[in-house]
């Protein structure tokens, strides 16, 4: 029985791997690079300090649910800064009811008519909830002005309602952090050169993000007028430096929980309950 709980363990585990491979950088053979000791033993103390982070989330995740918290993160950043991949291993080993991800699509004819935070408001938590936003409001000061999808006056008037929209936010309860995520040209380069060759990640490669390559230097234009204008002291801006992705994943999760005071809930031990046998009772699976 102890082997069998042991090899359920480890399926677990492999997915990690699976998380990892996910990773790889395309090879001109298509290939995964060869490994040597230092990268084998780079990548062994990598998955201790992501387990033990992740661990702490289960924790965090216990205490959010029993205290009532209502906790918001947001995640911005360029396309390919790794986002998505940060956004993954917090939530890999948390229960979706207690944290989520909301990830919006473009605003449908309905959507655009509304008040500019409607949308966003509905996916807000209620008590002993945590919402991860991969990407966020923030849509209006970069992706939409970059691109033309709103006028210079509702860019304008963003920027007037953003810090107010968050001092509710936070008033109302609700603890709001926001990461941006930072990348440079040349990192960004060679993610989307992966992403084309690599037939497990062309779907992440969108007509947005081939366009944000030649608007680098707009982007990074709105990326600092953002910054500046919404860094207040009730929600500011971390920047988690994302070129080495794994650091930044172990970096971000960090500094999350040290944005908390939480503490490990203790629980009464759980026992099985032992099955009713009726006479028809045999071990094959149903
Ligand atoms: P992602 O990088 O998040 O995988 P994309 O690169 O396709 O997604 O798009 C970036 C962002 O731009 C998304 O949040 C998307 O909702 C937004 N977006 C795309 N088209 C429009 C549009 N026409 N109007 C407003 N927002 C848009
Ligand atoms: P600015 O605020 O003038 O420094 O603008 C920064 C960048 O945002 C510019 O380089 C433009 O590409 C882009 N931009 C500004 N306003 C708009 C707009 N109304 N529509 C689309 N793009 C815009
Ligand atoms: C990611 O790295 O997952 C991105 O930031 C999202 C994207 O570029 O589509």
């Amino acid at each position: 029985l102890v082997d069998r709980i042991r090899q359920d363990l480890l399926d677990g585990y492999d997915e990690e791997l699976e998380l990892e491979i996910e990773d790889r950088h395309y090879t001109a053979d298509g290939h995964d690079p060869v490994r040597s000791d230092d990268e084998r033993s780079a990548r062994m103390s990598y998955f201790k300090s992501l387990f033990h982070l992740q661990g702490e989330l289960v924790k965090l995740q216990d205490w959010v649910q029993a205290t009532g918290q209502k906790v918001v993160i947001l995640f911005e950043g360029r396309d390919a800064a790794g986002k998505g991949g940060v956004i993954k291993r917090i939530t890999q080993r948390l229960n979706p009811r207690v944290c989520r991800t909301v990830a919006l699509p473009a605003p449908n004819d309905r959507e655009k008519t509304q008040w500019y935070f409607q949308r966003y408001v509905s996916h807000l938590p209620a008590a002993g909830e945590m919402v991860l936003f991969d990407r966020s409001w923030y849509n209006r000061a970069g992706v939409e002005r970059v691109m033309g999808f709103c006028s210079e006056d509702e860019v304008e008037e963003f920027f007037r309602s953003v810090p107010e929209f968050e001092r509710m936010l936070v008033r109302s309860g609700i603890k709001l952090i926001k990461y941006w995520f930072s990348i440079t040209d040349d990192e960004q380069h060679l993610r989307f050169l992966s992403r084309i060759h690599d037939p497990l990640k062309q779907w992440k490669l969108s007509p947005m993000d081939l366009e944000s390559r030649r608007r680098w230097e707009d982007y990074t234009k709105v990326k600092e007028d953002m910054l500046e204008r919404t860094h207040i002291p009730e929600a500011p801006w971390w920047v988690v430096q994302a070129v080495d992705k794994k650091r930044a994943r172990l970096n971000c999760i960090h500094h999350l929980l040290e944005q908390f005071d939480y503490h490990e809930i203790v629980k009464p031990p759980v026992v099985l309950p032992a099955r009713e046998r009726h006479e028809d009772y045999h071990r094959e699976p149903v």
